[in-house]
């Protein structure tokens, strides 16, 4: 299992890490959950350049995306010089390679130790996985479904990095995730909302710590990411 300490990880979010206490706890897992659109990519590539970039802590990044090209655009526009990170083995992007329906969880398998080498190879601290959600177009059956995102999620659990699941949800205030498992996993729980034209974020869960309780306000813009901890936003106003 993953050390979940007092260790703290720096998220690389602006105004974020004053409301979870420093950081993510060294070795937890994040759940990353909101509804399209409410900047879940963003943040995890932020979560992952400002680790590579400021904390000198190698970060991989695994996406279901099948086009590579919108992540490298996303962060052209913020003016991010991700080339020599690349080239010092700092960041890396893994393209999930899931091909047919038949025997997933076989794929899953041979994926997890590609992952694994990834991370030993690179001194991976920083993973994130986007989206756990996209992995259940791979399978029809619910309960087979379930079973392969909780034995994929919690195998990455053992690599020693801190790490962000991402899960897109219908985008009610109340959703955490798409199989109601990935909640279970996770050591802590963010929700991210956009309520037209407000941005905000919620700190569901943080194991073992405190946290704050309520849902505060965030921007993005050219300059990327931005949380107002000193800002709230009251529940009732989310949908
Ligand atoms: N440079 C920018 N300036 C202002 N807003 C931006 C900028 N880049 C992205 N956005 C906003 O962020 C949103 C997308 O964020 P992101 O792709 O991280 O969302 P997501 O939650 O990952 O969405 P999906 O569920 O579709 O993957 C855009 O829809 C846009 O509103
Ligand atoms: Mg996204």
């Amino acid at each position: 299992m993953g050390r979940v300490g007092l260790e703290r990880v720096k998220s690389g979010i602006k105004g974020l890490d004053e409301l979870i206490g420093g950081g993510f706890p060294l070795g937890s897992t994040v759940l990353l959950s909101g509804g399209s659109g409410t900047g879940k990519t963003i943040f995890g590539l932020t979560y992952l350049y400002e680790g590579a970039r400021r904390q000198n802590e190698p970060g991989l990044y695994i996406t279901t995306e099948g086009n590579l090209k919108n992540l490298l655009w996303m962060m052209e526009v913020f003016g991010w010089d991700i080339k020599p990170l690349q080239e010092s083995n700092l960041l890396k992007i893994y393209k999930l390679n899931l091909h047919t329906f038949e025997d997933v969880d076989r794929q899953i398998e041979e994926e997890l130790k590609v992952i694994a080498r990834l991370v030993k190879d690179m001194g991976c601290r920083r993973l994130v996985v986007d989206s756990t959600t996209a992995l259940g177009v791979w399978i029809t059956e619910k309960g087979r479904m379930r079973h392969l995102v909780y034995t994929f999620t919690d195998a990455l659990k053992d690599l020693g990095c801190t790490t962000i699941l991402i899960a897109e949800t219908k985008g009610r205030k109340t959703d955490f995730s798409a199989f109601g498992i990935e909640e279970f996993i996770s050591d802590v729980v963010i929700s991210l909302y956009f309520t037209p034209p407000n941005r905000s974020i919620f700190v569901r869960k943080m194991r073992g710590t405190n946290h704050s309780k309520t849902v505060h306000p965030f921007t993005i813009s050219d300059l990327g990411i931005e949380v107002k901890p000193k800002d709230e936003i009251m529940w009732e106003a989310l949908k």
